[in-house]
């Protein structure tokens, strides 16, 4: 099948190299120019694991192409997907101009029946308004579908996650459109859930509060293991044998971020005031994650005193492992906190590390974890990159002013460090 990708972040270029792969041929669209170029000569302007050498593959084969021209874009294409950003307004209300945008570029030139899936989340009602929004900007009349089909890949593990999605939520009711856009997911095979438009929306939304609930549960149990001399690892893995609660999403830590969980929360809850509805728990889950993401500074005041002048090593800044995502990753949170207080930062990611200075100037970076720590009165773990669980820490003792681990993820053998000599503070542990 011919398909244009509207969008090619995270999502979008995931879409069509995924859909390239397995046979379709697929139009990528951009509205940044720079952007379509460096894709033309398959470079890929962030990293995700796996994506370039797709991108590569898919281009000498010819199955993808780039291009800035919309026309050229969707000639032949029975299927549209809009994978546009959505990011969060000032008062936490999901801003869908980019979407609107698009669509509205994409309705002037329809002239034949197209399904047109939004993969963008956005608030229940929006395919609906805008199925409105592109029949009034339409210059020819013909027919068409808006289908919700929300995404639910995670950055790191993006490939994996679409070629074998655990479901694809379809939300029409349109038969036409339903049969078009089984064909285009076909190599995906996977369970296939079909539901109103508003449903599929909600089901996206719900997904994410649910999830960004259950972290905000076990890091709030973590708060009270401390209190009472009880271990978080235990808790969650016993609570985990119970196939109702699960082992998944229980790790405690220094609280969610990325580009969805915070967004995607707060549109909720101010989704929910537009019609006068209070989602109480999602609010607690978000002012949990809050605290959660400066309790390292309570605990090197704890261990340090005044942080004033004092040198502290940040490992891992990307809002999780494999991606070099920062957008709301709690090393923002941690580093604005730290310079706050006076206290010089060194930061090391494997990938993330230029975007936080481009934030951040006034940061140090460090080539290896090593060297960041030089000199620091001590460091905190922010991502749990897997190299972190390799490094040789008699090695990090000998660098640093003062051995002081804060291990925001729990990573580390917290017995073997402190039998190296080092003061270790976890989230939760005993
Ligand atoms: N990133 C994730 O892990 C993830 C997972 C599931 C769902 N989502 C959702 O998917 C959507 C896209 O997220 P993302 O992370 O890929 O966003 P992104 O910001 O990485 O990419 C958006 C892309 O859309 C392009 N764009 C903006 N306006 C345009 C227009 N009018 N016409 C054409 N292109 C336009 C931008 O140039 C950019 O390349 C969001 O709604 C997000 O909530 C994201």
């Amino acid at each position: 099948m011919n398909i244009c990708v509207i969008g090619t972040g995270y999502v979008g270029l995931v879409t069509g190299v995924c859909l390239a792969k397995a046979g379709h041929k697929v139009n990528c669209y951009d509205i940044d120019q720079g952007k379509i170029n460096l894709l033309c000569k398959g470079v890929v302007p962030f990293y995700e694991p796996g994506l370039k050498e797709l991108v590569m593959e898919t281009l000498s084969s010819g199955t993808i192409e780039f291009t800035s021209d919309l026309l050229l874009a969707i000639e032949d294409c029975p299927l549209v997907i809009v994978a546009v950003g959505t990011p969060c307004r000032e008062n936490g209300e999901a801003d869908i101009s980019q979407v609107i945008a698009a669509v509205k570029d994409l309705a002037c030139l329809l002239n034949s029946y197209k399904v047109i899936i939004i993969k963008s989340t956005v608030p229940v009602g929006t395919c609906t308004y805008i199925e409105n929004v592109i029949r009034q900007n339409m210059k020819n009349c013909c027919k068409i579908d808006v289908v919700s089909n929300p995404e639910f890949l995670r950055e790191g593990s993006a490939i994996r996650d679409m070629l074998y999605a655990d479901r694809i939520v379809i939300g029409s009711d349109s038969q036409e459109a339903i049969k078009v856009i089984k064909e285009a997911y076909i190599p995906f095979g996977r369970l296939i859930f079909e539901t109103s438009r508003e449903s599929a929306e909600l089901i996206k939304y719900a997904s994410n509060a649910f999830l960004a609930t259950k972290i905000s549960f076990i890091n709030e149990m973590a708060s009270f293991c401390e209190k009472v001399g009880a271990d978080i690892k235990d808790v969650a893995k016993g609570m985990g044998f119970d196939p109702r609660i699960g082992f998944q999403f229980l790790k405690s830590g220094i609280g969610f971020g990325g580009s969805c969980f915070p967004k995607d929360l707060k549109g909720l809850i101010k989704a929910g005031e537009k019609i006068g509805y209070d989602f109480k728990i999602i609010k607690e889950a978000l002012n949990v994650n809050e605290i959660q993401k400066i309790i390292p500074i309570q605990k090197l005041r704890n261990i340090l005193g005044d942080l004033d002048g004092k040198t502290v090593a940040l490992w891992g800044l990307s809002f999780k492992p494999d991606t070099d995502d920062i957008r709301e990753a709690p090393s923002l949170d941690i580093i604005a906190a730290l310079l706050n207080k006076g206290a010089a930062v060194k930061v090391f990611d494997p990938i993330a590390q230029d975007k936080v200075k481009d934030i951040f100037p006034q940061v140090i970076s460090g080539q290896n974890c090593y060297d960041t720590v030089s000199g620091s009165h001590a460091v905190i773990l922010v991502t749990e990159w897997e190299e972190f669980k390799n490094v040789d820490f008699m090695k990090v003792k000998s660098l640093m002013a003062k051995p002081v681990i804060i291990d925001g993820r729990n990573l580390l053998d917290a017995q073997e460090l402190k039998e190296m000599g080092f003061v270790y503070l976890g989230i939760g542990r005993k």
